[in-house]
């Protein structure tokens, strides 16, 4: 794997390479970030990823400074995976100057965990659009974890025609339900116990509507209850529309999605859970 920091650096190792996969992380690599790099592979001949903890996506109050950060670790595992550039540009390298030029997402970007985290997907949307423009790919790949990111990211996409395909991939969870996130290292053994609980709902409300509940705002009022009971302080619970997250006009909305946000502990952890109402799902 040949590794590099700076943009001129990457843009000559990416010259004579083609069919370019791509998969932006922040780093902390676990098996779910790994998943979309084995994905990855069947997308094309060249697999780049990026590691950069993107301080443009993070509020004051949010965890930027105590971010995990085991870059040693992480090379060890895209080595591994067959990756075959590594772009891991320090603060300096990516922002030379201040960025005063952004990505000014629509009003999806004030919704749900935009709501909770002010500025947060402008600062997701300039990083990417800066990053495809080093990388250039033809396919990139993102984790259907964050799946606010990955509509947000699909529609930037869209409307400014960038030419690249934006691969969605599913959530790799542990044995007991809990998505696999660089955040559950700030869990503690008993709370680590307690966070599948929310997968545990979001999946109890996919049950729920597949059984016919309509009554979506109970199914949200009753999950976001069931975790504070537990000791989480809960951001959002909110069923919508999978394809532009909005609540659903009507109950016969056949590809809904529960999505959720809460905080055990200092950790803030979010999930989801599609719905498909005609499906086998
Ligand atoms: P990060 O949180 O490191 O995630 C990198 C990619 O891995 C994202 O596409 C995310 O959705 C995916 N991912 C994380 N956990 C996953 C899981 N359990 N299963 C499947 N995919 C998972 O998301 C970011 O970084 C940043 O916002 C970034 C896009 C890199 C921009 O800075």
């Amino acid at each position: 794997m040949q590794i590099y920091s700076t943009i001129p650096e990457m843009r000559t190792a990416l010259k004579s390479r083609e069919g370019i996969v791509f998969v932006p992380t922040m780093g902390n690599l676990h098996a779910g970030h790994i998943a979309l790099m084995t994905r990855a592979r069947s997308h094309g001949q060249t697999v780049v990823v990026s590691i950069f903890v993107n301080r443009l996506q993070f509020g004051p109050n949010d965890d930027f400074d105590r971010y995990p950060r085991t870059f040693a670790a992480d090379c060890a595992q895209l080595e591994a995976a067959g990756v075959d550039l590594l772009f891991a540009p320090g603060e300096t390298d990516l922002y030379p100057e201040a960025q005063q030029y952004h990505v000014d997402p629509p009003e999806i970007q004030h919704q749900l965990d935009g709501h909770f985290r002010p500025g947060h997907f402008r600062g997701v949307a300039t990083v990417v659009l800066k990053l495809f423009n080093i990388v250039q790919p033809q396919v990139a790949l993102f984790g259907k974890k964050d799946y606010q990111q990955l509509m947000v990211l699909r529609n930037m996409t869209r409307q400014l025609a960038l030419p690249i395909d934006i691969v969605g991939s599913e959530t790799v969870r542990a044995d007991d339900g809990l998505a696999l996130s660089s955040r559950n290292a700030y869990l503690s053994p008993a709370e680590r116990a307690e966070a599948p609980r929310l997968y545990r709902l979001l999946d109890g409300m996919r049950r729920a509507v597949r059984a016919g509940e309509r009554d979506f705002a109970r199914l949200e009022r009753e999950a976001a209850a069931e975790l504070d009971r537990h000791g989480w302080k809960t951001d959002y619970v909110a069923l919508r529309r999978q394809a532009d997250l909005q609540p659903p006009e009507h109950a016969e909305e056949r590809s809904l999605v529960a999505l959720g946000a809460s905080r055990l502990g200092t950790a803030r952890l979010i999930d989801n859970v599609e719905i498909e109402l005609d499906g086998s799902r």
